[in-house]
């Protein structure tokens, strides 16, 4: 049993991890600043769970109150940093918004961690820093190349944390992971917690889920000349509770090791294309779902899969769950849930 800081642990990847760092019997302290959040992803959690965590409304870009936490709480044996920023199109129109919140966030937060004697971290990254891959499936030894400001913070926190582990020899004791996540979709299969995004969601899950809730009337295939077999964008989603389960066994990993930095992609190695993605959720809606193929969106690869051989090395770790589990654990949650969790 360990005592974790979550942060950013109320949204959509960071309740579902709490799900699973419960379950596995850690005991959870949560700050979240509910920006595109609300306490209820985590009430609900601990119904889901049968266990109760502590909630904080924090933000990681204020230094006093994070030493607050970090003083008021007690040791802490590794901190899972979730919280962030992750809108691309947002990042274009507000990169210093981004820097401060994704990058500068970090570092308030490894401050004080350092402060504290805590030096244990897994940061949630992207797989968005490699940008348009030369190849697929891409590798963690592949170029780092972020498009866009979004991916750049990201690229940026992974460096500010190499710096740190190489600080002193042998890492000055710090154990810490970037993990790079691919395309996150699904949701926790009770349908309690899921993705709630405000406004017009910029995914093509959440989209497609609104398009057959009939909130929107037809999906945008953004491309369909793409040099890909089906001519629509390929990517590699991975069900949120096979990346939840990732983020646990990264941190027990770290915790059970000698202080390292691990970057780890975390991707399923199949990638699907939109109209696959479309035709696997109607499968699972039982009808099909209005679509137009449109302009390709500015901004958008060919394909991105993850080559995910090493963590399956270093953890263990693969994901089990299919595209169609992705697909109905989506469906179940949008169903139940209309307005998210308002
Ligand atoms: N797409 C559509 N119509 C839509 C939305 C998306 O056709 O309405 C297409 C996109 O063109 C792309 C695919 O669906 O081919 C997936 O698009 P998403 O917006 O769901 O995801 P992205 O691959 O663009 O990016 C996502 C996150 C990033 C993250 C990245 C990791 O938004 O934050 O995955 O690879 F970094």
């Amino acid at each position: 049993m360990a005592r974790l800081l979550i942060t950013g642990g109320a949204g959509f990847i960071g309740s579902h991890t709490c799900v699973v760092l419960l379950q596995a019997g850690h005991e959870l302290v949560v700050i979240d600043n509910f920006h595109n959040s609300c306490p209820e992803a985590c009430r609900r959690v601990e119904r889901l769970t049968g266990r109760t965590l502590v909630l904080e409304q924090a933000d990681v870009r204020d230094g006093p109150r994070l030493n607050s936490v970090f003083d008021r709480h007690g040791r802490f044996d590794g901190v899972i940093h979730f919280a962030g920023l992750k809108a691309v199109g947002e990042s274009v129109k507000e990169p210093l918004l981004y820097w401060h919140v994704n990058v500068c966030g970090s570092r308030t937060l490894l401050q004080a961690m350092a402060a504290h004697g805590c030096r244990t971290l897994v940061f949630s990254s992207s797989a968005t820093l490699y940008g348009n891959p030369d190849s697929n499936p891409i590798a963690e030894t592949a170029p780092i190349r972020p498009v866009n400001p979004y991916g750049q913070s990201k690229a940026a926190v992974e460096r500010m944390s190499r710096d740190v582990a190489e600080s002193q020899p042998g890492c000055k004791g710090w154990r810490l992971a970037c993990l790079r996540y691919f395309n996150p979709v699904g949701a926790h299969p009770s349908g309690e917690i899921g993705e709630a995004p405000q406004g017009i969601p910029d995914n093509l899950f959440p989209f497609i889920s609104q398009v057959a809730m009939g909130e929107r009337s037809s999906l945008d295939v953004f491309g369909g000349d793409w040099p890909t077999p089906d001519g629509s964008g390929v990517r590699d989603y991975i069900h949120v509770m096979d990346l939840a389960a990732g983020h646990c066994v990264t941190l027990e990993h770290l915790l059970d090791g000698q202080p390292q930095l691990l970057t780890l992609n975390l991707g399923s190695g199949c990638g699907t294309s939109v109209l696959q993605a479309l035709a696997a959720f109607e499968r699972v809606v039982g009808r099909s779902i209005p679509h137009r193929i449109v302009a390709r969106r500015p901004g958008d690869v060919a394909m991105t899969v993850a080559d995910p051989g090493r963590a399956a090395a270093v953890l263990g770790w693969q994901t089990e769950r299919t595209l169609a589990e992705m697909c109905a654990d989506g469906w179940h949650w949008q169903q139940r849930n209309p307005l998210g969790f308002g």
